[in-house]
C-alpha cells in the first residue's frame, strides 16, 4: 500500500505519516493492509526529522509543480492526503505565493491524481476559514461559503475542484473543514489562529506569551490526536457515503480563549496561567473575529469524526506528547 502526504513535514502531515505507519489494518477501498510505502512531500525539511523507518521516505519539493508531483503520484498510489499550503496569514501577507500554492498546489494535485485514470483517493484538508462575514449564528455543512481571506478563498475554490473531479470519477476525494489544531508544539507559525497553541504551549514551559485577542473572542477546536484520527477515517470512508457533497465540517469543541486559559489554570495552576499576557493586536483580531466559531457540524457526526471530549483533554494530550508528562510550574 502506498500513500503520499503534501505538506508530509508540516505539523499534522508528520504526525499523520507517523501514525498511518503503526496501521496494518488500513483500508482505502483496494484491500486492508499495512503501509508498505509513505513518502512525506514538503518544500522544506521535518524538525525534528523522521525516525528510521524504510517504509518512510522524506521528498522535497514544490506541489504546485506538475512533473514532481508525477513523479510521485504513480498508479500504484492507494491515498493522497493533500495538506501542503501557505498558511492564514502567510497567503494573507503574500497573496502571489497563497495563489500559486494554495490554488496552485491543489489544481496540480487534482489533475496528476485524473492523469493516472485509477480513481484514487485523495483527502484535502480545507479550513473553517471558507466561512465568514454575515454566516448564521450556528455553521451547518449547507452554509454558503463567504470566505474573507484570500486563504479561505483559496481552501473553498479547492473544495469545489475536489467535489467536481470526484463527480466527474477523476479521483474519489474528500475535502476536511478543520477547526483550530491545538496544542500546536515547537514555534510559532504564520497562522492567524496560532496564538489559540501559543497561550498553553509556551507557559507550559515557563515562558511568557502575549495573547492578541480578546479573552471573550471564541475558537473552534481539535487536537492533534483527533485530526490525524480524522484524515484516517476520511480516507477510509466509502464513496458512497459522501453523497453529492466531498467537503465536510470536522466536529470540535467550541471554547473562548478565556474558557481555554482557565482550563489550563485547573490544569497546570494559576501561577502558569499568569504567564499570559493580554496584548490585543487588532489585525489577528480582525481576522480572527471574521471565522464562525460555532458548528453544527451534523454531517461529520454522522459519518463518525469525533471532537475532544473538553480543553482539559486537549492540554493533557499535549503534556503527554510533545513535554514527555511534565511542565514548569
Ligand atoms: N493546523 C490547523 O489549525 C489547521 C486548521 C485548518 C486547516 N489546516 C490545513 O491543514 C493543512 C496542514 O496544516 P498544518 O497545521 O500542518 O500546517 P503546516 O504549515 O505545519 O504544514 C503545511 C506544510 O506545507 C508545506 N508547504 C508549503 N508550501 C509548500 C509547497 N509549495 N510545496 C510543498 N509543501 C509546501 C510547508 O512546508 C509545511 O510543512 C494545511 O493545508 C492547512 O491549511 C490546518
Amino acid at each position: 500500500m502506498k500513500i503520499v502526504i503534501t505538506g508530509g513535514a508540516g505539523f499534522i502531515g508528520r504526525r499523520l505519516a507517523l501514525k498511518l505507519l503503526e496501521k496494518n489494518d488500513l483500508d482505502f477501498g483496494r484491500g486492508q493492509g499495512a503501509p508498505d510505502k509513505v513518502i512525506a512531500f514538503d518544500v522544506g525539511e521535518p524538525d525534528p526529522p523522521f525516525p528510521d523507518d524504510p517504509r518512510l521516505e522524506m521528498v522535497t519539493g514544490d506541489v504546485s509543480d506538475p512533473d514532481q508531483l508525477r513523479a510521485l503520484i504513480t498508479p500504484d498510489t492507494d491515498a493522497i492526503f493533500h495538506l501542503a499550503a501557505v498558511v492564514s496569514a502567510g497567503a494573507e501577507a503574500d497573496f502571489d505565493l497563497g495563489m500559486r500554492v494554495n490554488l496552485g498546489g491543489t489544481r496540480a494535485v487534482v489533475d496528476v491524481c485524473r492523469e493516472l485514470g485509477t480513481n484514487p483517493r485523495l483527502v484535502f484538508a480545507s479550513s473553517v476559514a471558507v466561512f465568514g462575514g454575515l454566516v448564521p449564528d450556528v455553521i451547518r455543512d449547507d452554509t454558503h461559503l463567504t470566505p474573507q481571506t484570500s486563504y479561505g478563498s483559496q481552501k473553498a475554490a479547492g473544495e469545489l475542484l475536489i467535489n467536481d473531479y470526484s463527480r466527474k470519477g477523476f479521483l474519489d476525494g474528500r475535502a476536511l473543514r478543520l477547526p483550530t489544531v491545538v496544542v500546536r508544539p515547537g514555534k510559532p507559525n504564520k497562522a492567524a489562529s496560532t496564538f489559540a497553541s501559543s497561550i498553553i504551549r509556551e507557559p507550559l514551559q515557563g515562558q511568557a506569551v502575549d495573547c492578541p485577542v480578546a479573552p471573550d473572542q471564541p475558537m473552534w477546536l481539535l487536537s492533534p490526536r483527533r485530526v490525524v484520527d480524522a484524515f484516517i477515517r476520511a480516507a477510509e470512508l466509502p464513496a458512497e457515503a459522501w453523497g453529492p457533497s466531498r467537503a465536510v465540517s470536522i466536529p470540535g469543541i467550541t471554547h473562548t480563549v478565556q474558557e481555554m486559559v482557565d482550563a489550563l489554570t485547573r490544569i497546570a495552576g494559576k501561577n502558569v496561567s499568569d504567564r499570559i499576557n493580554w496584548k490585543p493586536d487588532p489585525a489577528i483580531q480582525a481576522i480572527v473575529s471574521g471565522w464562525p466559531m460555532l458548528f453544527a457540524a451534523e454531517r461529520g457526526k454522522a459519518l463518525g469524526f469525533e471532537a475532544d471530549e473538553s480543553m482539559e483533554e486537549i492540554i493533557q494530550a499535549f503534556i503527554e506528547d510533545e513535554l514527555g508528562g511534565t511542565f514548569v510550574r
